[in-house]
């Protein structure tokens, strides 16, 4: 196949979204470093990828992944160059994901000094808490749309707790991030890009108001920590403060959601898996970490060529788009063995679903967290799983989940 007839099905088309592995595998094995007819450079190798993400002559342009790949309808692809070129002049993509060093050192310094480990593993309680609660519905119903009824309200409430989000306030986000991140995806309508545009508003207006609050009144969460935290005489201002807590927000639950949905959906179509991790739950870290590999909630990166570079002996001149297909890279046979199969037991080492380099995912440990106690509780309470419907893929791309996982459960 002709790698920029992959690309475009890749991106565009119902077959990237149904399965977009063999297109991988074509676009590698045809041209692993890819100079596209778009001239944005396309990476399909793991290694490549780690290279480029971790090569600092390459990085953000300010500018939303998706515009990085132009659109097959111009008139969405002129009206984000609008949307984005107006976050620029307002300065409203000033969290640490659009950051470039040393700008982006300093941010990441300062909110790491909050958002640690040692906090991460106190809300390991609260997970399994939360967890067990969930599930336990679920259970007690005999089953149900477990996107709807567990994959978005875990996340959704382990993060919400964890910034300060008052709880009668998460419904209100599930459509809002939805919403905004539809608007990073390439293939982008008018439509979906007009209303992205509006939720981000909305989001962050939300934002403005609590971080106001909290600067007022103070509580045991992130958001005051953040409004708090000092540094050598350095601090967050209060646009930073609203950045940071809006993409933690938004980061915190899209993908997590999807992990546990794509994971569940993996677990559904390799029922010897499902069996194997029912009857050994050790394999859970391990399982967790095969589901993030075999299919990624994000499937691709992208940087910028902020001076001239070279990949894989390719150069890469300034200016140049660089796009990392991490779907790819964790599906390259030169990284993992028989790379295409989904095996729970696997022990290759990390996928590259969280990225890599200074932008490596900030909530890798949490939604990891996350997605081991959800599946122990499933183990827990119920006998067997089944899939009680069809399994529908949203049509995305890069946000890769599901519409619906239908399942019906035997409790034990
Ligand atoms: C399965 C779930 C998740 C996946 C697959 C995921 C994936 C990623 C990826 C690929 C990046 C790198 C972006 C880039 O290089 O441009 C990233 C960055 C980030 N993620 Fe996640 N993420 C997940 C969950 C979370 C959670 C739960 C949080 C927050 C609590 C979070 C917060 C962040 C932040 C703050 C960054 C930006 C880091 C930086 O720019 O230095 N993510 N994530």
């Amino acid at each position: 196949m002709d790698p920029d007839d992959a690309l475009a099905n890749l991106f565009f088309s119902d077959e990237g979204i149904d399965d977009p592995v063999p297109l991988y595998r074509a676009l590698r094995e045809a041209a692993p470093v890819h100079h596209s007819a778009t001239g944005a450079f396309v990476l399909t190798r793991f290694e490549d990828c780690r290279e480029a993400l971790r090569d600092n002559r390459l990085g953000k342009a300010n500018r939303a992944s998706g515009s990085l790949i132009p659109n097959s309808d111009p008139a969405a692809d002129e009206l984000r160059r609008e949307q984005v070129q107006r976050s620029i002049d307002e300065k409203r993509s000033a969290s640490m994901l659009f950051l470039n060093p040393p700008h982006h050192t300093r941010q990441r310094a300062l909110v790491s000094r909050v958002f640690t480990p040692r906090r991460v593993e106190k809300m390991r309680e609260n997970i399994k808490h939360l967890s067990d609660q969930i599930i336990g519905d679920f259970v007690a119903e005999g089953g149900g749309d477990l996107l709807d009824k567990v994959a978005f309200p875990l996340p959704v409430a382990v993060i919400g707790q964890l910034v300060g989000v008052p709880e009668q306030d998460w419904p209100q986000f599930r459509d809002l991030v939805s919403q905004s991140a539809a608007g990073l995806e390439p293939g982008a309508t008018v439509d979906d890009l007009t209303l992205a545009e509006e939720s981000r508003s909305e989001v962050s207006a939300y934002f403005v108001e609590l971080v106001k609050e909290r600067r007022a009144n103070p509580q045991d969460d992130l958001l005051s920590d953040l409004l708090a935290v000092e540094e050598a005489g350095d601090s967050l201002n209060e646009g930073e403060v609203i950045a940071v807590a809006t993409l933690l927000f938004a980061a915190g639950f899209e993908t997590t959601t999807n992990l546990i949905g794509n994971g569940m959906g993996a677990l559904l179509r390799h029922p010897d898996q499902k069996e194997r991790l029912w009857a050994d739950p050790s394999l859970l870290a391990s399982a967790v970490d095969e589901m993030l590999r075999w299919d990624s909630p994000i499937q691709f990166d992208a940087r910028t060529a902020l001076e001239d570079a070279e990949i894989a002996g390719v150069k890469i001149p300034k200016d140049s788009t660089v796009i990392t297909l991490l779907g790819a890279a964790n599906t390259d046979p030169a990284q993992f063995t028989n790379a295409e199969a989904f095996d729970i037991t696997r022990d290759e080492g990390q996928p590259m679903s969280f990225g890599s380099g200074i932008h490596y995912c900030l909530g890798a440990n949490l939604s990891r967290a996350e997605g081991q106690e959800v599946f122990s509780a499933l183990i827990g309470t119920c006998t067997s799983i089944e899939l009680a419907g069809d399994l529908k893929r949203r049509r995305r791309m890069g946000f890769r989940g599901y519409e619906s996982v239908p399942v019906e459960i035997v409790a034990r």
